[in-house]
């Protein structure tokens, strides 16, 4: 199968076929996740959360999310790897902007990049876009924006936030961005943007009329308790089953069962 491009994502918006995508944040989970077959891996900042076990996203750093993202590019094959731009990597200035997403794509091996916001980052998409570097732009709940929203909550609720988030989407289409995320929006409103822009929307909460749906790996294969979304739908229980084989191995040493002889050698 050859390698997914961001043209294959506008191309599975035009035949209506959804595109399917999650986070991997190292190599076996990103091995796991190009081998079922997902068009596209987000290497997420949510990484501070599940992986660093940090309260919000906000202390992620650029070097860290080089580091996850040359992980998972070494393991895929197929899929379209977008690397995540972590707070205060874009939002200082469009050089910052163009810099550390050139970063993404020349040291770590992305293909595109996402960065938070609409309207206020259009000029860093278009600069970004001029540099050869795809955009994922993303809009609604943004994480990083969880002080102004005062937490991670629905947004667009109210008819004027509506008409706020379709303008902002239409934005981000015009400065160049190849597909746009839209998290935590009323199902209506996804279904008014997928339908009015060309490029594709990725959902995560934003109900089923998205051209796609991401969520975070450790959501979906239950390996992040602290707190479950409404919008996420749990698939596998791998906590439990961890916790199940390493108090097995525990017992075995401790009753001398591990290691055996098939374990040992002569
Ligand atoms: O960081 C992340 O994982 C995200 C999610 C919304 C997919 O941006």
């Amino acid at each position: 199968m050859p390698k997914i491009t961001i043209q294959d994502f506008l191309k599975k918006k035009t035949e209506k076929k959804k595109i399917t995508m999650l986070t991997a944040y190292d190599y076996p989970f990103a091995q796991i996740v190009d081998e079922a077959g997902l068009d596209g891996i987000l290497v997420g900042d949510s990484l501070g959360m599940v992986v660093q076990g940090l309260e919000n996203t906000l202390p992620v750093t650029m070097d860290e999310m080089i580091y996850h993202t040359k992980m998972v590019s070494r393991a895929v094959k197929n899929a379209l790897v977008i690397g995540d731009m972590p707070f205060m990597s874009y939002q200082a200035s469009i050089e910052d902007a163009v810099r550390n997403a050139g970063r993404f794509i020349k040291e770590a091996g992305a293909s595109a990049v996402k960065l938070e916001g609409g309207a206020e980052v259009a000029e860093h998409i278009k600069a970004m876009t001029r540099s050869d570097i795809p955009v994922m732009a993303h809009i609604g709940l943004t994480p990083q924006s969880i002080h102004r929203m005062g937490g991670y909550k629905v947004q667009g609720k109210t008819e004027e936030a509506q008409k706020k988030l379709i303008e902002e989407a239409h934005v981000a289409e015009d400065a160049g961005a190849f597909a746009l995320l839209l998290e935590a929006i009323p199902i209506d409103l996804a279904k008014k943007i997928t339908k009015e822009l060309a490029i594709p929307t990725i959902g995560i909460g934003a109900g089923p009329f998205c051209d796609g749906q991401v969520l975070v790996l450790h959501d979906v294969i239950g390996l992040f308790e602290r707190f479950t979304p409404k919008f996420v739908k749990r698939y596998a229980n791998l906590k439990a089953e961890t916790l199940k084989a390493i108090k097995s191995y525990k017992e075995d040493v401790e009753n001398s069962a591990f290691p055996s002889e098939k374990q040992s050698f002569k």
